[in-house]
């Protein structure tokens, strides 16, 4: 009698796995959990119904923001968020940064739920927010002091400096904000975020203060830097090109109100990225009039629902 082959040893028949188990005891694969997971979230921004507002007639409705987002992130991942304005990303984006109240569902980083503000979670804003009467190096060491207080200076100094150097700002370090141009506050609003060794970076449209130019200078120098560390980046954009450069997903939304996920897109194009030559992959066209339906789509209903 021959022996049964291998496949049939690994793929017994139905009947064969009730009357004696063949299958070989293997270990469980392992599945990669989200590191965030956002679930079911809604925000509902609640109306003015008070007394006063009654008496001063400016009483507002509740208003449903997002309602029912879902996603899931996982570690090392580059995710963008696109969709058209107002439809509620920073809303969304506040919420995972622990800066606004979720109405409905729950967020969690790595398996708990999100109640605020964390370390875990470094921001970057539009606006910069930077402190303007502290130097780049005070700007970046008062971040790393109030979450590390007890950081023995050496490490201290290090860690700034490490940071300035990765943003490429060595000799700017004793500049304060004023002294400095858009995209060179922005690589320190980038740094201080970076210096706190968030496990998840967000960013709310970056780089949408700078000019064209500066925007994509710096859009390459957080490629590279996103190449050093692979840190978790969840970023708001209103770029395509931006999102298609930097993104291994893109999250694009529904208008709003109750705005929703319209559709997750992967971007397979390999790493490092260069600008110069990411339109000759085959997918870049394709995923690139997909955003464009989407975001033309969505912003045309928005302004013919207002007319
Ligand atoms: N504090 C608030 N109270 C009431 N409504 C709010 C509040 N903050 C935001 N909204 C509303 O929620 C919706 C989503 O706002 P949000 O700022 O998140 O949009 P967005 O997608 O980031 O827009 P943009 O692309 O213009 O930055 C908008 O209709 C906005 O008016
Ligand atoms: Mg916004």
């Amino acid at each position: 009698m021959s022996a049964p082959s291998i496949d049939s040893v690994r793929s017994p028949t139905p009947s064969a796995r009730t009357a004696v188990s063949l299958e070989p005891v293997l270990p469980k694969p392992e599945i990669p959990s989200a590191q965030l997971s956002v679930r079911n979230v809604t925000k509902v921004f609640e109306g003015k119904q008070d007394l006063f507002s009654k008496l001063t007639r400016k009483t507002t409705r509740d208003f449903t923001a997002i309602e029912d987002i879902s996603i899931d992130i996982e570690p090392n991942t580059f995710v963008s968020i696109i969709g058209p304005s107002g439809c509620g990303k920073s809303t969304l984006l506040n919420m995972i940064a622990g800066l606004s109240d979720i109405s409905g569902g729950e967020i969690l980083l790595n398996n708990q739920p999100i109640r605020g503000p964390g370390p875990d979670r470094g921001m970057v804003f539009q606006n910069y927010a930077l402190m303007p009467w502290m130097s780049v190096e005070e700007n970046i060491r008062f971040a790393v002091e109030t979450v590390y207080p007890k950081l023995a200076p050496k490490q201290m100094t290090r860690r700034i400096k490490e940071n300035i150097q990765l943003v490429g700002l060595e000799g700017a370090e004793k500049k304060h904000p004023h002294e400095l141009s858009g995209g060179m506050r922005q690589r320190v609003g980038i740094a201080r975020a970076l210096a706190i060794d968030p496990q998840i970076l967000l960013m709310d449209e970056p780089f949408g203060a700078l000019d064209a130019l500066t925007r994509g200078f710096l859009q390459s120098e957080v490629e590279r830097i996103w190449e050093q560390q692979r840190k978790t980046v969840i970023m708001i954009t209103h770029s395509i090109e931006e999102a298609l450069l930097l993104s291994d997903r893109i999250v694009m939304m529904t208008r709003g109100p109750a705005a929703r996920v319209d559709e997750i897109l992967e971007v397979p194009f390999p790493r490092p990225r260069n600008r110069e030559t990411i339109d000759q992959h085959p997918a870049y066209h394709q995923l690139k009039t997909e955003m464009e339906r989407h975001l033309f789509r969505e912003t045309q209903a928005v302004e013919a629902s207002r007319i």
